[in-house]
């Protein structure tokens, strides 16, 4: 897994600068900083070119700004960009907004001014405004039963947050979520990642697959020939993702370090293992590779296909795992099976303790409190999450 530190040093990209003062300020408070010329900026345009966290451009010395700053930034609105000038200068000012930039500072530029905006810039990226919640799923092993975690809490959620509900199968192909919805999806994740500069509503809403079970699908390829995946686009996927939608589930594929790393809009991280050992060991080392990228709040492990006569009990597990298990989904194959056969989630039905299961993990998820008596009020809210309603 190729995942960065938690606390990883901003890059930061300067623009033809007038001086070494600015680089080194930057260094000073702990960004990586490269420095290059306008002409070589266009290079960003391509919609694959590894983005800074921040541009830097210099107008110091009476130089505009570049003409490329413009299609950059609307091609990575994520990408913050700070515009240094000279002394008050009313067309930069305007030159720099209509360029999209994000911050703008004049001289003098004291070091403390010039890290407050940075820091400002980064943390804006790390917190695009979203209206939606994003909750992904990772499986510590093959097979646990991650997809059909995914698959059903993001059923479950369909029901609090009708058509409002999004679940994006990111591996890339044989993702198996359109199967389990019995979905037969035209377009696909790699349609998305592959044309995020296109993204508006109407095209993103135009490669998604409507389910009988509730959620909107976001499915996976049956292409054989595969690009090469990238944590910026994904997460461009992801965060677009979550403006349209109130809830957003990720299927994430575990071998896949560009989506493991496109995770920082997510809320929680799902790590879901079963009762064997090799999965409780790999649970216990992605689960602390994900929290040190991502914070320890974010993450937490579940358990799958839990068997009661095992070997293996849930505080083994938590010892291993080194952080309590919540949620312990009971086995049922027949069930699991049956709705794989029929294309229908079985969290859409009552009565097994499965379906209850799911729900739960979604109610947990979404911090809609406990399930409700049965007399609660039928149209409720919590009556139409648990199914009752
Ligand atoms: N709680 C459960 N009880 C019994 N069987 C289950 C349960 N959950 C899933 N299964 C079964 O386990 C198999 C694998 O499930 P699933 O595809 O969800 O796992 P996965 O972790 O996503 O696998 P992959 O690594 O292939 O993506 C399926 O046959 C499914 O029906
Ligand atoms: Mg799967």
């Amino acid at each position: 897994m190729t995942m960065t530190a938690h606390h990883q040093a901003a890059d930061v990209l300067i623009i033809d600068p007038l001086d070494r003062g600015l680089e080194e300020q930057l260094r000073g408070c702990g960004m990586r900083v490269t420095r290059s010329s306008a002409p070589e900026l266009a290079s960003l345009l391509h919609p694959a070119a590894q983005q800074p966290d921040v541009i830097v451009i210099d107008t110091r010395g009476a130089r505009a700004i570049p003409t490329s700053l413009a299609g950059v930034k609307r091609q990575h609105p994520g990408v913050g960009v700070l515009v240094v000038a000279s002394e008050s200068d009313p067309t930069t000012l305007l030159e720099a907004m209509r360029a999209g930039a994000n911050e703008f500072l004049q001289e003098p530029i004291t070091p403390t001014a010039l890290e407050q905006a940075v820091t400002r810039l980064i943390a804006h990226r790390a917190k695009p405004a979203m209206a939606g919640e994003i909750f992904a799923f990772v499986g510590a092993k093959g097979g646990v039963g991650t997809t059909t975690a995914a698959v059903n809490v993001a059923t479950a959620l369909a029901k609090v947050a009708p058509s409002q509900t999004l679940l994006a199968d990111l591996h890339l192909t044989h993702g198996d979520a359109s199967v389990l919805f019995g979905a037969e999806p035209r377009f696909s994740i790699i349609d998305a990642l592959e044309n995020t500069h296109r993204f508006d509503e109407a095209f993103f809403r135009g490669l998604i697959t409507a389910t009988k079970a509730g959620p909107s699908l976001l499915a996976s390829s049956d292409r054989a020939l595969l690009p090469h995946g990238d944590p910026e686009r994904f997460r461009a996927v992801i965060e677009f993702a979550a403006q349209l939608y109130r809830y957003v589930v990720l299927d994430v594929p575990r071998s896949d370090g560009a989506a493991l790393d496109a995770l920082e809009a997510v809320s929680q991280i799902v790590v879901v293992a079963n009762q064997e050992l090799a999965a409780a060991r790999s649970a216990s080392r992605l689960a602390s590779a994900l929290r040190q990228r991502y914070g320890r709040d974010r993450v937490l492990v579940i358990v799958s296909r839990v068997d009661k006569q095992a070997e293996i009990s849930q505080a083994d597990i938590e010892h291993v795992v080194g952080a309590k298990v919540e949620h312990m989904l009971p086995s049922d194959y027949r069930l699991a099976l049956q709705a794989l056969n029929r294309g229908r989630p079985l969290a859409l039905d009552n009565h097994n303790a499965l379906a209850a299961g799911f729900r739960g993990l979604a109610r947990a998820l979404a911090k809609v409190g406990p399930e409700p008596q049965r007399n609660g009020s039928g149209g409720s809210f919590f009556g139409r999450l648990t199914g009752r309603g």
